[in-house]
């Protein structure tokens, strides 16, 4: 019965979700600057008004609801979302920005790729791929419910408030108040995109250990499955007041290895990949330019390897994840 409620509430926050998403399509219509791709729109509508049906159905049909078919709802609600997105790229403003990303990157994308971009400032809270009770009696609905509509979504609108405000710092080239706005992007990044990370590495059916390449990996980097865990789970406990455990895959020595992080930012952003880096520690210029760090930057623009940074990133987009 407990599980029947909670798949009734699932129905009804996906409810809600709709009703806001089908706001949204409404006040995208209304705007002038978005030119609508003639394909996609009528697919999302579509799209849209099919889960208004399901949605609708298993509302008021409860002994329909089972979990597979939250699933499904999941997933159509997920192809919605990146239709939604596709929408938002077909506006001409953004495809002239496009065509310039594409001419200096000289590749060769598919417009599936680029329409999978995250506009600036224009991230979304995704949706917890369970309802909010599914964890309990481990981690309880209140909890749950408050963690991702309150906590989540107040990074994802410092981020994207941060976002606009380093584009109009570009834009006027005033940047007095970047120190601020840097530090106002790693915190809610960080926060965003650990979360998003958070909610998918749980699920109701979890526990149990891994399997395959990555037991195989956990065991060549740490020895035993349960020293991992012993490692990990204090690494979390002796975090320094608020912030991860985080284990995560290093490129470099292509073993994985437990970190923390306090807070979580530290002026980064945790889930993005380092492409160009300029050491500003003192030892990197002191000697030859003294207190003169700004002479050091402007002249260090004279020895980047392009070629290197485009090795990188070339390597680094590869690995994309649904974006939010
Ligand atoms: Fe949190």
């Amino acid at each position: 019965m407990d599980e029947r409620n909670s798949l009734y509430r699932y129905v009804e926050d996906m409810e809600k979700w709709l009703e806001q998403f089908q706001h949204t399509m409404h006040e995208l219509d209304k705007n002038p600057s978005i030119v609508f791709d003639n394909e996609t729109l009528p697919t999302i509508q579509k799209q849209l008004n099919k889960l208004m049906t399901d949605v609708n159905y298993y509302k008021n049909t409860p002994q329909a609801l089972y979990k597979d078919l939250m699933n499904d709802l999941q997933k159509e609600a997920s192809a919605l979302y990146n239709g939604y997105r596709s929408i938002l790229h077909s506006n001409s403003k953004k495809n002239e920005q496009k065509s310039k990303v594409e001419k200096k990157s000289n590749s060769k994308k598919s417009s599936e790729e680029t329409s999978e971009i995250v506009p600036i400032g224009e991230h979304k809270l995704p949706p917890l791929p369970y309802p909010y009770d599914a964890l309990e009696p481990y981690i309880d609905s209140e909890i749950m419910k408050l963690h991702h509509q309150k906590h989540h979504q107040s990074y994802v609108d410092g981020l994207n408030k941060a976002e606009q405000e380093m584009e109009k710092a570009r834009r006027k080239n005033d940047y007095d108040l970047i120190k601020h706005w840097e530090r106002e992007a790693a915190f809610h990044g960080a926060g965003h995109y650990l979360h998003t990370i958070f909610w998918n590495i749980m699920n109701p059916k979890g526990g149990g250990k891994p399997k395959g390449e990555l037991m195989k990996c956990i065991k060549e980097s740490f020895h035993s499955f349960e020293s991992f865990i012993k490692h990990f789970s204090e690494a979390a406990k002796n975090v320094e007041g608020v912030g991860w455990a985080i284990l995560v895959w290093s490129p470099r020595s292509h073993r994985l290895e437990i970190l923390q992080s306090e807070k979580h930012q530290v002026l980064t952003q945790w889930d993005v990949i380092p492409l160009l880096v300029l050491d500003v520690w003192e030892h990197a210029y002191y000697l030859q330019y003294k207190n003169k760090r700004d002479a050091y930057i402007d002249n260090w623009w004279n020895v980047v390897c392009w070629d290197s940074v485009s090795k990188r990133f070339n390597q680094a987009r590869k690995v994309k994840w649904q974006p939010y």
